[in-house]
């Protein structure tokens, strides 16, 4: 079987249990869940030992550290991450750090004085894990920046995560294509949300879709009528969705209070998007379909692309970076210096580039393995998301992740 299909049936059944951990399933939450418990090792079912390949002990154990369980992608790179380092013989110590800096530390210096043999940390605060990491590699624990790239440590072995700034010019050119700016003047109003300034992605992506967008702001095709277009005035801290919401209704209510239209709500992805939907639904006079981008596939989202109250999302498949980062983290353990080779090697049924220009975390570049996200609408989730086995769609044309 391929991997990525191994790594869909061994994760599965995982996700919807820690799905269910969410403050509400389906609906990334717009608070963060009271505490948020370090997950602990769940004995897997006998159906998903059975799929799992017979996989000899190594006697090693790989520290997983995740941001938070109330942003529904979470969840699902620690189920995927939990189970691919666990078939191939590793045991795991998963954490979610509830979105709390000081709580991240605290649970990798743990980890550290566990004495596991690699760490796969998604940052909450790429800026923060210096001092920690440090001591992971007095320690001579290697470290993989998983999505997020650590900054201003030499601790840093690999970063594996998706292309970020493709996301962002994925939907910058959606909005190109859709208002066909290339053939027609407009003028369109634009609003941009970004991330979460600590998460060294959100940059990436906003300037990924305002480099696109740029040529025609200058045209005078886009018009920005908030004329908010510094990532610092658009940024959304910890990509909280309640917080993409006020700042939203607070635009709505200065800017487009008088009958002005809005066409376009470009949002990095979707926890913000979310509420800036929910801020158009509520307060926003106009009676036009605002065009609204996003990012993750996450379930509440996909149901607002359904119903027509956001247009696309960029979907990227957790699944396979999971198995990217796996392969590269066996290398690792197994003294490898793993470099482009580790990709043919690997023989993955996913397109992955190796990337030594791009990310430079303070301390030089990080070797960075990209894989590829795709944009997903209305009218291509079915074929980009039901038949991969990523989701299952009910009858009333909802997605729900595969379980
Ligand atoms: C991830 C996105 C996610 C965001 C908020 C980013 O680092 O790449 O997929 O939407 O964090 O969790």
């Amino acid at each position: 079987m391929k991997k990525k299909a191994v790594a869909l049936v061994l994760a599965a059944s995982m996700i919807s249990a820690a799905l269910a951990g969410c403050a509400a399933a389906g609906a990334p939450a717009a608070t963060e869940p009271a505490a948020e418990a370090v997950e602990e090792e769940a004995e897997a079912p006998a159906e998903e030992a059975e799929a799992a390949p017979a996989a000899e002990a190594t006697g090693k154990t790989v520290g997983i550290a995740m941001p938070t369980q109330s942003l529904e992608r979470w969840n699902r790179d620690g189920s995927y991450l939990k189970e691919q380092f666990e078939s191939r013989g590793y045991a795991t110590e998963l954490v979610f750090s509830d979105n709390k800096i000081e709580q991240q530390v605290k649970d990798l210096e743990n980890m550290i004085a566990d004495e596991v043999d690699l760490l796969v940390i998604a940052a909450i605060d790429g800026e923060s894990l210096s001092q920690v990491l440090a001591e992971a590699k007095d320690a001579g624990i290697p470290v993989i920046a998983y999505d997020r790239l650590i900054m201003n440590t030499d601790a840093v072995s690999y970063y594996v995560s998706f292309d970020n700034y493709t996301v962002g010019t994925l939907q910058g050119q959606f909005v190109v294509d859709q208002l066909d700016l290339d053939n027609v003047d407009g003028p369109f109003n634009i609003e941009f949300t970004a991330g979460d300034p600590a998460d060294n992605n959100a940059g990436f992506f906003f300037n990924g879709a305002y480099d696109v967008l740029k040529p025609y702001i200058e045209a005078g095709k886009l018009n920005v009528v908030s004329g908010q277009t510094q990532f610092d005035q658009v940024a959304t801290a910890q990509w909280n969705t309640e917080t993409a919401m006020k700042r939203f209704q607070n635009i709505l209510a200065s800017y487009y209070s008088d009958g002005t239209v809005l066409d376009v709500a470009l949002c990095s992805n979707d926890s913000t998007a979310l509420g800036v939907a929910q801020a158009i639904e509520t307060d926003y006079a106009g009676d036009n379909t605002v065009l609204v981008t996003g990012q993750d596939g996450d379930e509440a989202n996909l149901a607002n692309i359904v119903d027509g109250k956001q247009t696309m999302t960029v979907y990227k498949a957790v699944a396979n970076e999971a198995v990217a980062t796996l392969d590269l983290g066996d290398a690792l353990l197994n003294g490898e210096t793993p470099d482009e080779g580790l990709i043919a090697a690997s023989n993955w049924d996913f397109d992955c580039a190796y990337d030594t220009s791009s990310y430079d975390n303070g301390t030089g570049i990080i070797p960075s393995y990209l894989l590829v996200p795709t944009v997903v609408t209305k009218d291509n989730m079915v074929d980009a998301l039901v038949t991969p086995g990523y989701y299952t769609q009910d009858d009333a044309g909802y997605l729900h992740p595969t379980n």
